[in-house]
């Protein structure tokens, strides 16, 4: 079988990047291990962007984002027993939309398959072969049998646990990792979120996050233990630790629920470089991790793909290969700032071991931020995305 752009992942990389290629005219083919069930399944954050608002619209898939996404021009910080509000919009002009990834990726998966995208679902690629010559294969299967997909070049959209990455020769590519001492324990249930806004709080029992899907679907988190395990909490202890990290006044406004779901995630900061190797190119998690706290991961996956597409319909459309060339040294520009201010917000939030100097420190941080035009300008601007830099 062959193809222009062999993809591997149908997450929102992947998707987004055939997508955007399709409107070009340029063919892809999607490989993706899992069902297209349980990639739909995946509860995944949403807090886009500006910049991924605009590109989601470019794919023609903004539509029922722009009617059913929320809006939010600020967010909360909560500390001392009390919030400050962050006003995004007064200090960026910008603002963020809550819309939850599960529902951007059923978007992209629709709009592409009645387009006559081809995805090839619980096919799971093996391999990335001969990336350095001008007919890398993907080699993959597909209801138990060994497949390969030729192709001018292949994107490796396939998360942090994906094969493009691992095919790569161990003397080519750097990788550089840190992890955090804890994780987030998450809760989703259908109750009122507790406030119209993200409330994130610091505390010195642990860092807490008020988020959202929609206005009658609530998202929180608990900072917890690394060797936590979600057999350990019941819905009450969830709701009743929760309350103690929020300011009383907040806190008792909470409307709790059954769980939905209920998991840990753990927290690391990860970044491959190069993002390209030959006809090989990284996109998303496959080539960076940020913690969420800055909920920058969808972002960042969105920011690769604003790079990647440009570059592929450059080649496509014009026969150039300076932007191919330049790819992932623009991307990894914004990729460190975007895990700079990842690793600065939760370093301030989160609650490190005993160490109370240091939750004081965290304090005076928070009560110079708040009262800082400078401090809370320079915050606004990477919650809502550094600009993308000029690429054509
Ligand atoms: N073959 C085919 N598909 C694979 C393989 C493989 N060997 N390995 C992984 N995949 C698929 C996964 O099943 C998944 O659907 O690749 C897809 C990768 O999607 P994501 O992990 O969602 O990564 P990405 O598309 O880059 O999106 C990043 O997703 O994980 C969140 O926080 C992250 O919001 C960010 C976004
Ligand atoms: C979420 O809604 O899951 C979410 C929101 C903001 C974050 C992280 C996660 O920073």
């Amino acid at each position: 079988m062959r193809t222009q752009v062999g993809i591997i992942g149908a997450g929102p990389s992947g998707l987004l990047l055939a997508r955007l290629l399709h409107l070009q005219g340029i063919e892809s083919v999607i490989v993706e291990r899992q069902s297209k069930e349980y990639v739909l399944g995946r509860i995944r954050a949403g807090v886009l962007e500006e910049g991924m608002a605009a590109l989601l619209r470019e794919a023609q898939v903004g539509e029922r984002m722009d009617r059913e996404g929320l809006v939010h021009e600020g967010l909360h910080l909560a500390f001392s027993g009390r919030m400050a509000r962050l006003d995004l919009a007064a200090h960026t002009g910008k603002a963020v939309t809550i819309y939850g990834q599960t529902e951007l990726t059923k978007d992209l998966v629709d709009a592409h398959l009645a387009a006559g995208g081809v995805i090839h679902y619980q096919s799971p690629a093996l391999a990335v072969e001969e990336y350095d010559t001008d007919q890398p294969r993907i080699v993959y299967e597909q209801n138990g049998q060994r497949q390969e997909l030729i192709c001018d070049f292949v994107a490796g959209c396939d998360g942090y646990h994906g094969v493009a990455r691992q095919s790569v020769s161990s003397g080519k590519i750097t990788l550089f990792e840190k992890t955090y001492p804890f994780g987030w324990l998450g809760i989703l249930s259908d109750t009122p979120p507790i406030h119209e806004e993200l409330i994130y709080a610091n505390h010195e029992r642990g860092f807490a996050l008020c988020s959202m899907r929609s206005p009658t679907r609530s998202r929180y988190y608990v900072q917890c233990p690394l060797d936590d395990r979600v057999e350990n909490w019941s819905d009450d202890a969830f709701w009743d630790e929760l309350r103690c990290r929020l300011p009383p006044p907040v806190a008792e406004k909470l409307v709790t629920g059954p769980r939905l779901e209920m998991s840990i995630a753990p927290l690391r900061s990860f970044v491959a470089e190069p993002m390209r190797f030959g006809s090989l190119f990284l996109a998303g998690d496959a080539a960076h991790i940020v913690p969420p706290t800055g909920a920058k991961g969808l972002n960042l996956a969105a920011s690769d793909v604003f790079y990647l597409s440009r570059a592929l319909i450059a080649f496509y459309k014009e026969e150039r290969t300076d932007l191919l060339d330049r790819y992932s040294e623009v991307s990894l520009r914004r990729v460190r700032q975007a895990i700079r201010f990842s690793w600065w917000f939760t370093s301030l939030m989160h609650k490190f071991g005993d160490d109370s100097l240091n939750f004081r420190l965290q304090t005076a941080e928070l009560e110079y931020l708040t009262s800082s035009t400078a401090g809370m300008t320079s915050m606004a601007e990477n919650y809502v995305g550094l600009p993308f830099e000029p690429f054509e």
